[in-house]
């Protein structure tokens, strides 16, 4: 029989036994919660460094050697202004040929029965035999962004918080002209010409990387009541080499500008308009600061500034430095004011519906609130 003693050190013993086998048992479910051995992905996550002591020492030098490299990598990108990491993904050569993309995006594709724009977006591909023609949905511009982006996660964390589409629209095609470049174009637009034909052949193509169109001319006094800059850009269609630096510029400025009204919680409103966020407001700011940038242009023989004076009435394609500027027909044929001629005319390249979501300056400024 067992005495009340040995029953005693019985029960201890088990008990002992019990509580040391909880624990150890304890400590590897947390190791397996760290995740295993190697990481998958070495360079993110455990900045402390406390997953490597749970390792043998052997095991962690290896991590070690596989990770700090990488870590030193990351470093220097986190270094790196927003800016010059844009530039480091993607690298300007102005030398390179105008890539043979068409980038579009709209809420289905075109084998949706929901999609209008067939008319429109056949005259892309009927225009450019060749080209890879893309019409991107949301769903599907999430995960590009995602792909093109992941080494600039400012960029993924701003396309994220803009809460609309049209400024997400906006974003996209910034984003994809300056990784992918080639030709962006709103869903809502016409190609009349093929983009061979944009640029008169004696202006070398090694020397450009930006071609861009003029949305509004308004050489009237109260100009300021229907746009917000004297002349201003459009943005429903760009052509432009990859890394343009008007790109790398738009993004960065988008970007800092959207994590900052990330903070302050108000995206859009009466102040705060989609014109001047991501729309052709900005668009002319970057384009006419570039212009006037001494990094890119040696200034020190021009007698002024470049500003709408220089672009005003213009009836031919004007090219300052590696960017070319189009009349205002080129792009905004037929809405009869500003100068612009008709649809006919030889310098008529694209026509813009404004049927699609992004709409024209006047309607974006009403209602717009957040
Ligand atoms: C732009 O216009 C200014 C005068 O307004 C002139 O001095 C300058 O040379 C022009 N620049 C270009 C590139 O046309
Ligand atoms: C010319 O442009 C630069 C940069 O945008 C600006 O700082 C400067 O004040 C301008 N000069 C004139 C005369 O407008």
């Amino acid at each position: 029989m067992l005495s009340f003693k040995r029953a005693l050190v019985f029960a201890a013993f088990f008990l002992t036994v019990f509580l040391l086998l909880r624990q150890s048992h304890g400590t590897t479910s947390a190791d397996e919660s760290l995740g295993p051995p190697i990481p998958k992905k070495p360079a993110d996550d455990d900045k402390s460094g406390k997953n490597l002591a749970s390792y043998t020492s052997d095991e962690s030098s290896l991590l070690r050697q596989n990770r700090v490299p990488a870590r030193e990598n990351l470093q220097d990108m986190h270094k790196m202004s927003l800016y010059d990491k844009l530039a480091y993904q993607y690298p300007y050569d102005v030398e390179t040929k105008f890539p043979a993309y068409i980038w579009q995006t709209w809420k289905w594709t075109p084998a949706n029965k929901e999609f209008d724009f067939r008319e429109q977006e056949a005259s892309w591909t009927e225009q450019h035999p060749g080209f890879i023609h893309e019409v991107i949905t949301d769903q599907v511009a999430i995960h590009l962004i995602r792909l093109l982006y992941a080494a600039v996660p400012e960029v993924l964390e701003a396309y994220d918080a803009l809460p609309e589409p049209v400024l997400k629209a906006d974003y996209f095609r910034y984003l994809i002209l300056l990784a992918r470049g080639g030709i962006y174009s709103d869903i809502d637009t016409f190609a009349i010409k093929s983009a061979s034909e944009w640029i008169p052949d004696k202006v070398p193509k090694e020397s450009l990387g930006l071609v861009i169109g003029i949305e509004a001319d308004p050489d009237r006094p109260d100009w300021m009541e229907w746009y917000s800059r004297r002349i201003q850009f459009c943005q429903w269609t760009i052509q432009s080499k990859p890394g343009h630096p008007v790109l790398r510029d738009i993004v960065s400025r988008i970007t800092h500008e959207t994590l900052k009204r990330k903070r302050e919680g108000l995206f859009v409103s009466k102040e705060k308009s989609v014109v001047e966020f991501t729309g052709p407001a900005i668009w002319t700011d970057v384009i006419f600061d570039y212009f006037n940038d001494n990094r890119y242009f040696d200034m020190s023989h021009s007698k002024g500034n470049i500003s709408y004076l220089n672009f005003t009435g213009i009836e031919s394609p004007k090219k300052v430095g590696d960017v070319v500027v189009l009349p205002i027909t080129s792009f905004s044929p037929g809405v009869g004011q500003m100068g612009a001629k008709t649809v006919d005319d030889p310098m008529a390249f694209v026509k813009h519906d404004f049927e699609g979501t992004w709409k024209p300056e006047s309607e974006r400024h009403i209602g717009e609130t957040n």
